[in-house]
């Protein structure tokens, strides 16, 4: 497929070759854009299909075996680690508790480095690669660096990680770490060290990979084939998913606009973008049917993926509710909390952005704007190892008093009664 990058705003055009994270003229966000249709969409999901059987590389990755749907012409250079192809799981105590009678989860902490960003990061660093760079670098609250971290040592490329001092919990940064990026910890927040990279990478010969490059989206999208393809192709009535710097709803909306146009799907999903109280500027413009996004300038929530004021692909959020329809609604620390331990309930583990969908699709279902009968997926972006301090602390009750769910560990005596004791308390 012939593709380009587009600028959202003033519709100005680039080559995919060039090196752009925002349009040259106006600083507004690019698309990718395609000519023409990715070719028959019935073959296509035979083909989609077709290459779980095999063993190439290419073919055993969750985004490029949907590669017709993604601009670029040639697959022998991709950075892969096997992304995506993750579980779509049945969650019956969490749906007793949201209030509703069916729920699944996608699953995307199920990928190589434990976050959704895999998809999008086997993508940014592939085109990394093919415009020549050789050291990529990102702002993250963790998960992306942990993601960058990897594929940039998969493909032999130095990888700059700016990261808010003290605010990232330490399963993220030890992947960082681990898998040899340069580590820079910004006095600040999320927020600034984004601005601080942008600038950097404006001048120097450094290849942004955060969510405002395109490619990121882009690989990211194909959440939205897969999740289809899992229910043969039958789309949800709705999608629930945490929000941050919104390059997350940025994407899967487009992969089912996409989707839509192309004639692989015949109706879009609602889309319901969850923020946690203290972080939440998109659901307030929602909420104040506002022009443009105030800035929340010092965000704060336990869940720290999701600690972001000002997030930039605000634009691209509001055109996937205003297309695909929805809301943007916000959740307290302790229903984030909740959920959570609901979610493990049900013996699948998340770390705490991951647990708003759900805390997010109670209170629609309690203010009666979703209905018991809806088929809904929320989508788990992290794994729970990711924080375990997070979860620990939860069933220990420092997190919250009178923790519903909390299931502290019993001290015992090493003797059989008292075992036998404690296992009957
Ligand atoms: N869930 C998790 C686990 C995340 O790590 C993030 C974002 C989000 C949800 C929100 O997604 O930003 O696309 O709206 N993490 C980024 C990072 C910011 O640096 O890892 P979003």
């Amino acid at each position: 497929m012939n593709a380009q990058m587009e600028c959202m705003s003033c519709g100005t055009t680039l080559g995919i070759a060039e090196i752009a994270y925002t349009c040259r003229e106006c600083d507004g966000l690019l698309d990718v854009v395609y000519d023409d249709a990715p070719g028959d969409p019935e073959e296509l999901k035979i083909r989609f299909r077709e290459r779980r059987l095999s063993d190439a590389p290419a073919d055993c990755s969750g985004v490029w075996r949907f590669r017709e749907l993604l601009p670029f012409a040639d697959f022998s250079h991709i950075v892969t680690l096997g992304e995506g192809n993750t579980p779509l799981w049945d969650v019956p105590r969490a749906a007793a508790w949201a209030g509703i009678e069916r729920l699944t989860v996608k699953h995307q902490g199920m990928n190589p480095t434990a976050s959704f960003k895999d998809n999008g990061m086997t993508a940014g660093v592939t085109q990394a690669r093919a415009v020549g760079a050789n050291v990529v670098a990102c702002a993250s609250t963790g998960n992306t660096s942990a993601s960058m971290a990897a594929y940039a040592a998969r493909a032999g490329m130095r990888a700059a990680v700016f990261i808010p001092d003290g605010q990232i919990s330490l399963g993220k940064l030890s992947q960082a770490l681990d898998y040899g990026a340069r580590t820079l910890q910004i006095e600040g927040d999320f927020d600034a060290a984004l601005a601080l990279v942008r600038e950097l990478s404006d001048v120097d010969p450094v290849y942004l990979v955060n969510s405002v490059n395109p490619f990121r989206i882009e690989g990211q999208k194909t959440i939205a084939a897969e999740l289809c393809e899992q229910r043969g192709w039958r789309v949800p009535d709705r999608v629930v998913l945490p929000g941050g710097n919104l390059g997350n709803v940025s994407a899967l909306g487009k992969g089912f606009m996409e989707l839509m146009d192309w004639g692989f799907i015949d109706r879009l999903p609602r889309i319901t973008v969850v923020q946690a109280e203290g972080a939440a500027p998109f659901a307030a413009m929602i909420r104040d049917k506002a022009p443009t996004l105030t800035p929340v300038p010092n965000a704060t929530t336990r869940a720290t993926a999701i600690k972001i004021g000002a997030p930039v692909s605000w634009p691209k959020a509001v055109r996937v509710l205003d297309v695909c329809g929805g809301e943007a609604i916000t959740v307290s620390e302790s229903e984030i909390a909740e959920a959570k331990a609901v979610i493990g309930s049900d013996g699948v583990g998340c770390e705490p952005a991951s647990a708003t969908t759900v805390a997010g699709l109670r209170q629609l279902m309690d203010c009666g704007r979703a209905s018991r009968d809806e088929d809904v997926v929320c989508v788990l972006t992290g794994h729970l190892l990711k924080d375990p301090d997070f979860t620990v602390n939860y069933h220990f009750g420092r997190l919250e008093p009178g923790a519903e769910l909390a299931n502290e560990p019993v001290r015992v005596e090493s003797n059989i009664e008292a075992i036998r004791a404690a296992l009957e308390g």
